[in-house]
């Protein structure tokens, strides 16, 4: 059995364990996101967490020598004073410190055991092929907290399906970090054995489900083709999706407003994706009912929704941001751009135009460039052979003095921050300035008015999928 509806994965902490656990209880597929949950946690712990639920996670969590001293490093009762900074960790690299391995890994562990709390249905989690370095501890916290589905997009996953099962049986796995300029045979392996962290009998696991998330046919053929494991099935795309988006294929062209133009040629064939003969989701403006019905009549097994889930009650998003966007959306007026710049991924990435966040280019002009948290840096072969790391929206000097082209930090925002910052977890700077947000979501925003009751604009998960299934 596959779920119709997927509520795809959004980061950071949008689709937190609350808004996965409630689409999971009701028969669909809840997706926590899996990005950046390392600093969504000791967040949460330094806000004092309330409501107890981090405790209850890390309680469950196999490794208890790990979790308690998770809990000791980082809990402040009662939250840190409001002119204290968040806690830092060293960022994410090839080798990593132990310490930071087995906060991502209980990280992991706890969102998806609270997103499976209460409920026997499956809950996914979703990574983004690019956020490298942290991949294996962050899926083997996920499986033991029995993660259903594992998805990933954002790059060409090929080597995730293998990795599925060799945690399945607990054996040791590993994952090449791509090192820009490095050859093909350098030892860029990041390597994670689960019986270097085991504090005792290990429970039973079950391989996930593996689905790859990809925008035309030749990558889903490839995934088929090349994968080293079982891919059990593909959710295709459109740009016009929330999110990140897949480049036009060919030159980039800018419509007069600045946004990438797409094509004939970066259409999906149904045909081809039929013949492929796996299950398949369709995403990206898919959550209406005529849209789930269209999907269903082209041989999809269901649609991914994003944008439709980004803004229910039970999201993470800050609750001021989801009203000024849902007041936008009232007065038929949410406004999203397209930009080919913001993300160093070099992916476009789609901007929810809101006073207050980066969208405006004064509080965009305002923030003082810096780079402190790194999920997006590309790791790179200096000169003397080894290997470092770079962001094209870090300072630009530092960035160039790397080896890196100036003309590539231009208009770069730092997302690692923003979407932190988008879920209430903005951080102060040492210059007292308070990291802004940049929020994302797909083109057709204006069209969740439909979700909203006859008197107000908040509605919850339960209401987008009883209106898309036409229940
Ligand atoms: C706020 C937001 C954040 C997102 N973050 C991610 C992400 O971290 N990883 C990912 O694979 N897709 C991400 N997406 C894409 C969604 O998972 C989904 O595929 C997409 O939103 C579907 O299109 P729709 O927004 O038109 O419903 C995000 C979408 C939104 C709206």
């Amino acid at each position: 059995m596959f779920p119709r509806i997927i509520q795809g994965g959004m980061g950071v902490g949008v689709s937190n364990w609350r808004l996965a656990q409630a689409v999971s209880r009701l028969g669909e597929l809840g997706v926590v996101s899996g990005t950046a949950l390392d600093q969504l946690l000791i967040r949460r712990l330094a806000d004092g967490d309330l409501g107890g639920a981090m405790r209850r996670g890390l309680e469950a969590f196999p490794f208890p020598r790990i979790a308690r001293e998770i809990w000791n490093d980082y809990f402040v009762a009662g939250g840190k004073p409001a002119d204290a900074p968040y806690p830092a960790t060293p960022m994410h690299q090839l080798k990593e410190p132990r310490k930071l391995v087995e906060l991502c890994m209980a990280a992991n562990f706890v969102e998806v055991f609270l997103a499976r709390e209460g409920h026997s249905n499956p809950v996914g989690i979703n990574f983004l092929e690019k956020v490298q370095a942290v991949h294996l501890p962050s899926i083997y916290g996920a499986m033991l907290a029995g993660v259903g589905y594992v998805l990933m997009g954002a790059g060409i996953p090929l080597h995730i399906p293998g990795v599925l099962d060799a945690f399945a049986a607990h054996q040791p796995a590993q994952y090449k970090l791509s090192v820009t300029g490095a050859p093909a045979e350098a030892d860029t392996w990041m390597r994670f054995d689960p019986a270097d962290y085991a504090e005792g009998p290990l429970p039973v696991l079950e391989r996930p489900r593996f689905l790859a998330i990809v925008s035309s046919n030749t990558l889903a053929s490839t995934m088929l083709k090349r994968a080293n494991g079982r891919v059990d099935g593909l959710v295709i795309e459109g740009a016009v999706a929330g999110g990140h988006n897949a480049p036009p294929r060919g030159k980039l062209q800018l419509s007069a407003e600045g946004e990438p133009v797409y094509g004939e040629r970066d259409a999906v064939g149904m045909e081809a994706m039929r013949l492929l003969g796996v299950p398949f989701w369709l995403a990206g403006g898919y959550g209406t009912p005529e849209k789930f019905q269209e999907a269903l009549e082209q041989g999809a097994t269901g649609i991914q929704v994003g944008t439709p889930f980004a803004f229910t009650e039970e999201s993470g998003l800050r609750a001021d941001y989801k009203r000024a966007v849902l007041e936008q959306v009232r007065d038929g007026g949410a406004h999203i751009f397209t930009d080919p710049l913001a993300s160093p991924t070099g992916f476009p990435f789609k901007v929810v135009q809101l006073a207050s966040t980066s969208s405006d280019p004064e509080v965009y002009g305002d923030r003082k460039r810096l780079c402190n948290l790194g999920f997006l840096r590309e790791a790179y072969l200096t000169a003397q052979g080894g290997v470092a790391y770079r962001c094209a929206a870090e300072p630009v000097e530092s960035y160039v003095a790397k080896g890196g082209k100036i003309e590539d930090t231009v208009g770069r925002k730092c997302l690692c921050n923003a979407l932190l910052a988008n879920v209430g977890y903005s951080q102060l700077n040492p210059d007292h300035s308070i990291e802004p947000a940049l929020l994302t979501a797909g083109d057709e925003i204006n069209s969740i008015a439909r979700f909203f009751p006859e008197d107000g604009t908040t509605y919850t998960s339960a209401r987008v999928i009883a209106t898309i299934e036409g229940s």
